[in-house]
Formats: structure tokens, sequence, C-alpha cells
């Protein structure tokens, strides 16, 4: 259906960190208007697309979004406002020639996904279809995807000494949405339980997890696992499994170790660390094990372990349809994870994710560690039937809304099949 849009406009706003993002909003000339707000990431991979600060010490100590807010009120808008766009992609496409750069470091990729997603949803209401219908492609099922709750936070999202920065939850073995929603809570009370029986503090880090004062990332899963004993569930597959996304590139060294809890590992002591994880706990999967550019470490890693376990690409994929097809003809990793910000438009983040489904790759779609209460991701993973999203823990406002919205596409739709599909 075509897009005739009429209006296009921004302002700022603050994301769940109290840092300034965009809210845009989109008007089509059927009278549909859409509003979308724009995450933003900590641990970044540095082939994400460029995301716009204005860089004025003066104003939220440089981290303002003023001249990315300027760039859609003033040049995008007038780019897109009383034209007609056959589709979404036609006007992702218009977005991408107007920026001229390939990270989309001019008009900044938080201006351009901003819209792009506003545009998404918008076209979705124009259609008379929810988003997850809107954002359909072909060869692809909707399904809804098996919640990896984030509820345990070291790295770069917590003050506290862990260095692997992500322990996930992940009720594979739930019968449906709304039953691993509840699986992902009674956990997490679990977990907090356990915790403060330790004598840990239960502050929260940046994705709501909580942010014990633990260093060794062994002790981190030891509580995981008797928390999902205590609520009742089984560790495992079967049941309630764990992924761990380390971010190890923030912990690589500039000579090319790594550096987990003071100790000094090469490559090769992280894949033995990871293949002792793996046989002494339930670990179904593992983002980012090694850092971005550890290219020869990864297709090791990919060797030692992708017969067993997921293994996800992040900071080394960026969300690039390019970057991932190569790393698919190059044995790397098994899965990749999907953020629209990383590559800066929905339909190139569509294509991601269709070069995944062709290629038999995993995908995760994924929230940023800042994040504002837009829900677009949970649609998108639907949509996709990649059949996993994480969206930090089953707690704080901004992460939940996520995980009530597939609980409510569950509710209206209880003919959608629920699980990683494969
Ligand atoms: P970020 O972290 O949003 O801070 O980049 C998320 C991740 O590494 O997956
Ligand atoms: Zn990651």
């Amino acid at each position: 259906m075509p897009l005739h849009i009429t209006a296009v406009q921004a302002m700022e706003i603050l994301d769940s960190r109290s840092r300034p993002t965009l809210s845009v909003s989109v008007g089509l000339a059927d009278g549909n208007t859409a509003r979308a707000g724009v995450p933003s990431g900590a641990s970044t991979g540095s082939g994400e697309a460029l995301e716009l600060r204005d860089h004025d010490a003066s104003r939220y100590g440089g981290a303002g979004v003023r001249t990315a807010v300027g760039h859609v009120n003033g040049e995008i808008a007038a780019a897109l406002c009383g034209r007609d766009f056959a589709g979404l992609s036609a006007l992702d496409q218009a977005l991408i020639d107007l920026d001229g750069t390939p990270d989309k470091s001019r008009l900044g990729a938080n201006a351009i996904v901003g819209v792009s997603m506003a545009a998404a949803r918008a076209a979705a209401g124009q259609a008379g279809v929810p988003l997850w219908q809107g954002l359909a492609t072909d060869g692809a099922t909707a399904r809804l995807p098996v919640p990896h709750f984030n509820v345990l936070n070291g790295g770069a999202h917590a003050p506290n000494p862990l260095d692997f920065q992500e322990f996930m939850i992940a009720p594979l073995g739930a019968p449906g949405i709304a039953e691993a929603v509840r699986a992902g809570s009674e956990v997490y009370a679990a977990l907090r339980r356990r915790l403060a029986e330790a004598g840990h503090t239960t502050g929260l880090g940046d994705e709501g997890g909580f942010a014990p004062d633990l260093a060794e990332p062994e002790e981190a899963l030891r509580v995981i696992v008797q928390a999902i004993t205590d609520a009742g569930y089984e560790p495992g597959t079967g049941g309630v499994a764990i992924a761990l996304d380390p971010a190890a590139s923030e912990f690589r060294q500039p000579d090319g170790t790594y550096r987990v809890n003071g100790q000094v590992l090469t490559t090769s002591d992280m894949i033995t660390r990871y293949r002792q994880i793996v046989d002494e706990f339930p670990v179904w999967s593992i983002e980012d094990g090694l850092g971005e550019d550890d290219d020869t470490g990864w297709a090791e890693l990919t060797g030692a372990l992708g017969e067993r376990v997921q293994l996800v690409g992040d900071d080394n994929f960026v969300t690039n349809p390019a970057i991932i097809t190569r790393a698919v003809q190059d044995g790397i990793a098994n899965a990749a994870l999907i953020k629209l910000n990383q590559i800066g438009t929905v339909t190139e983040t569509l294509h991601a994710l269709e070069v995944c489904r062709k290629a038999g790759y995993g995908a995760m779609v994924s929230h940023r560690s800042g994040e504002t209460d837009d829900t677009f991701i949970a649609d998108l993973a639907v949509a996709s039937g990649c059949g996993r999203i994480k969206s930090g823990a089953p707690a704080r406002g901004e992460r939940v809304a996520k995980y009530n919205r597939l609980m409510e596409i569950g509710h209206r739709h209880p003919d959608l099949p629920y699980g990683l599909g494969r």
C-alpha cells in the first residue's frame, strides 16, 4: 500500500538511563499518525551506524540529540512530506540516499531509525493491521519468541566487579508466552531471595537484572541455577535454560588477551572456559563470547562449541546483512543479534533477519541497554518468526513493556505458536 507522508516530527526525550534520545512521529495522508522511541546502547560494536550526539558540554554532558532532532524536523521532513512511497522499503531507501554515508553519520542513525520505525507503525495503521502483521515478509512465519530475561547484570551495565555483561534465563520449555513470562518472573523473585540470603545487595543494573558483588561468572551461574530450581523449574532446555552475553569486546585487552576477574586469558583459554561452563551449567546460548575483531578466535569457538550451543554475533555483526552473509560463508557463529539502531532502518533490519532465516542461522531480536517505552521489537520478533528475543529483566517499565506486548499478541492470537521454532 503506498505511503503518502504528510508530517514528520521529532523531539528530545529521556531514555531509561536518563540520557536524551528521540521521539519521532510520522503522519500519513489517511490520518494515521504513529510515534517511535529510539533505543541507545552502551557496549556498542565499532561497526554500528552512528548515533548522533550534540557534544555540547553545556547540555546533558554533551549527550543531547538536538542536532538529530533538527535533521528530522528540517531536512528529513522536507524530503519526505508531500511525497508518495510505494512502501516502507522505498521510504527507507530515500532516507539512506538522503543521508548519503555508509554509517548514516550525516543525519544520524538515531534520527533515521526513529523515522523508519514510526513510518512502519503508521503504515500498519493505514493497512488496519497490528504492527507485527505489517512487518510480515515473504517466507517468514509469525511465532511468539522465547524471552531471554537478563536477571543478573555486569560489565558496562552495572558497577559490580563482574566482567560478563548479561546472565539471561530462557524458558525454552514453557508451553506459551504467558507461562514463559511467569517463569521469568518467578525465577527472578527466587534469585532476589537467594542473593539477599547470601548477604548480597539486590540493587539493579541498567537492564533491570540484579547487580550483586560477584566477580566469578561461575558464581553467578551457580546462584541462577539454584533460583531456577527454587522456583520449581527444571534447569535446562526442557525447562528454563541460561544464556550468556559476556560482551567480550569490553574486557578484551589491547594485546588481544581477555581479563576476567583479574585473570589474563588467551583466546584458547576463553574457549576452554566456555567449554567448562557448557559442561557444568545449563547454558544454551553464548553471545559475543569473544571480541569483535578476534576473527580467528570466533572460527575456533564455532568449531569447538557450535554444535552444542547457540553462538550469537552482536558487536561483530552489528545487524549488517552483508557482514552476516560473510559470516555464514566463513562459518563464524550460528546466530545473529538483531538491533534496529545498529543498522538504522527497519528495512535493513528485516533484511538481516531474512539472511539469517535463509542461511539456517538463529536470530535474536534485542533491545538496547538504554530504552524507552517503545515496544516495536516485540512485534518485530513475532513477525520474523525468529523465535528469540531479549529485552532485559522481567522488571522495570521499559523492559516489561516489550514482554507485556508479547503477552498481548499471544492473548489476541492464541493460534500463534511459541518457541524457538528450530
Ligand atoms: P548495549 O548492550 O545495548 O549496551 O549495547 C546490549 C548487548 O551487548 O547485547
Ligand atoms: Zn550483546
